[in-house]
């Protein structure tokens, strides 16, 4: 199945990675044909809330997230990972998150969701935060949820490590890396739920 996995951590091998590679390899086994799109590499401005995506549901804008646009249209299966940051997302993932508008438009107002397709649309969010504070999870998990309900998922599996800090530290928490790839082999089965 076609797989979307967007990378929010800026950090090489730090913990984000760590746990995606897991989900990945995961995933991978299931047969997932894997697009990793690395945000920090990417040229991905802020929405501009210029209105040109309102009737349309198409963003006006031009820039790499041309490419993830069609991944979302077209993909079935999405992983999001990111690690907390002041209490949210990256800045990386949410530039990504507020540039999915487009399909908020397209969904809410002018009533199309994105179709269901064969397999369905499934996600997974991962994230880890250096402190044990709750507060991350839950906002960074609100942005998450509101990302896949809007990119037309309506059922996605959610993973967070606190107290995760050092690059490597998510290492010490075998059990992580353990429910990061179960939770990549469970994203390939078929959801029950097929509303969007
Ligand atoms: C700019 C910045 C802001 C951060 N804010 C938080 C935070 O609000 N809550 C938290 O638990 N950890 C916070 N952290 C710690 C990171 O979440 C933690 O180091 C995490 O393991 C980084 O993941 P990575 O290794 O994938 O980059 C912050 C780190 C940075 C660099």
């Amino acid at each position: 199945m076609k797989t979307a996995v967007f990378m929010g951590s800026p950090r090489s091998k730090g913990n984000t990675q760590l746990l995606l590679e897991e989900a990945m390899r995961g995933a991978g086994q299931k047969g997932a044909q894997i697009t990793l799109f690395e945000l920090n590499a990417m040229k991905i401005r802020g929405c501009q809330d210029c209105g040109g995506c309102v009737e349309s549901g198409i963003c006006a804008m031009e820039d790499d997230m041309e490419k993830i646009y069609l991944a979302i249209r077209e993909y079935s299966r999405f992983i999001l990972a990111s690690p907390i940051f002041f209490v949210g997302v990256s800045a990386q993932a949410k530039a990504m998150i507020d540039r999915c508008q487009c399909f908020w438009y397209e969904k809410y107002i002018l009533k199309k969701p994105l179709p269901q397709g064969p397999d369905g649309r499934a996600g997974l969010f991962l994230s880890v935060g250096g402190m044990g504070r709750v507060e991350g999870k839950d906002c960074s998990g609100a942005t998450a949820k509101a990302f896949f309900r809007t990119i037309s998922v309506p059922d996605h599996q959610a993973l967070c490590y606190l107290g995760v800090d050092a690059r490597g530290d998510i290492l010490k928490q075998p059990q992580a890396l353990k429910e990061a790839f179960e939770a990549g082999r469970k994203l390939m089965e078929i959801p029950k739920k097929t509303k969007p």
